[in-house]
């Protein structure tokens, strides 16, 4: 299953896991309150803990639901099974709605723009056919509340294959890829059958960094100026399955009041202070790139005023122009607060 998602952990989760069992017992509770595509949450759940997965977001808020709680294929009692459903989702036929309109290359904006080639005329009205169909079927209560977060997400990772676009959502391609000229399809996913007992809720660290309870929470905040909100608004709107106003030539939902201070330069500092300052757990691990909004020496000036800091680094193999490590590759570095 791939994501396309910045800064997501995949290939590092193994390691940061690895790290974090070297101080937290196997079976304790981790907070991975900005969870994204849940893969530091599935690899904690893997490795033993019990894992509260948290996004101010609403996609990540699904992709971590599915793959922390859904332990086994849902009954889908309604389609006799799982594997029905998705040749059910294979077959539902293309619309012409909002997505053939405002994000397909023969659409029409309603704000008068040219066409955005964000997905073939084909993929954007069987996107709409789908979407359509699966609020339907939540509507008609034919389906429980994981299985709908399971339709979605399958969307999301479906969608994210056959999508015009270099990386993220900011903006289309001007030809159609080769990808994007692939018809969009579904296939089974793989469930995790894992030991705790795990909880997913969409908030802010804002809002309940205080209400934690657990022996460790691990930080992934962004570290560049490129809003989450902004660059994933396609993912959004499917996972929020509604119809915002497409704004400007790239069609983005209004995401200013979703901007996440830690992709300011002049807010990112604060935000660490302020989110540290709301935790009560007595570990908490940090990625933060060598790059990031905040320099190293203010990051660690910061985390030193609530405890012991050691920092564990490993080289990793992602194209930058600067930071590199000896072996050419670039340092993602893990801060481990032991709060005084
Ligand atoms: C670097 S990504 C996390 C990547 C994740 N560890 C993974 O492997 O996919 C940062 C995440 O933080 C979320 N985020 C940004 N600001 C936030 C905030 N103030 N509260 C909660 N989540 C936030 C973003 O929506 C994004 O999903």
């Amino acid at each position: 299953m791939s994501f396309r998602y910045l800064g997501n952990k995949t290939k590092l989760s193994e390691w940061i896991v690895g790290e974090i069992s070297k101080i937290i017992p196997v079976g304790s509770k981790v907070a991975d309150p900005m969870c994204g595509t849940a893969s530091v949450s599935l690899a904690l759940a893997l490795a033993g803990y019990s894992v509260t997965a948290a996004d101010a977001l609403a996609f990540p808020v699904i992709h971590a639901k599915c793959r922390l709680l859904i332990k086994q294929p849902p009954a889908f009692k309604a389609f006799g099974g799982y594997n029905k459903v998705i040749n059910w989702l294979q077959s539902i036929p293309p619309k012409e709605g909002y997505f053939f309109n405002e994000f397909g290359d023969a659409g029409s904006p309603a704000n008068g723009r040219a066409p955005r080639l964000y997905f073939s005329a084909f993929n954007a009205a069987r996107i709409d056919g789908i979407r359509e169909s699966i609020a339907n079927l939540a509507k008609s209560e034919t389906i429980n509340e994981l299985e709908h977060s399971l339709l979605l997400h399958s969307l999301i990772l479906s969608t994210n294959k056959v999508a015009n676009i270099s990386g993220t959502y900011g903006y289309f391609l001007k030809e159609l890829s080769k990808n994007a000229q692939q018809a969009i399809s579904f296939e089974p996913l793989k469930f995790e059958t894992t030991p705790g007992n795990h909880s997913v809720l969409r908030a802010s660290i804002e809002e309940h960094a205080s209400k934690l309870r657990a022996e460790a929470v691990y930080l992934d905040p962004p570290y560049t100026k490129r809003q989450y909100a902004g660059n994933y608004h396609i993912l959004e709107t499917l996972a929020l399955e509604d119809e915002p106003i497409a704004e400007g030539d790239g069609g983005l939902r209004p995401w200013k009041e979703q901007a996440s201070d830690f992709c300011y330069r002049r807010f990112a500092a604060k935000a660490f202070r302020n989110t540290l300052e709301r935790l009560n757990t007595p570990h908490v691990f940090i990625s933060y790139s060598q790059d990031g909004q905040v320099n190293e020496d203010e990051l660690l000036s910061i985390f030193s005023d609530f405890g012991r800091v050691t920092i564990h680094q490993q080289s990793y193999n992602r194209y930058r122009s600067n930071n590199r490590a000896k072996d050419g590759n670039l340092l993602e570095r893990l801060y481990h607060i032991h709060r005084y």
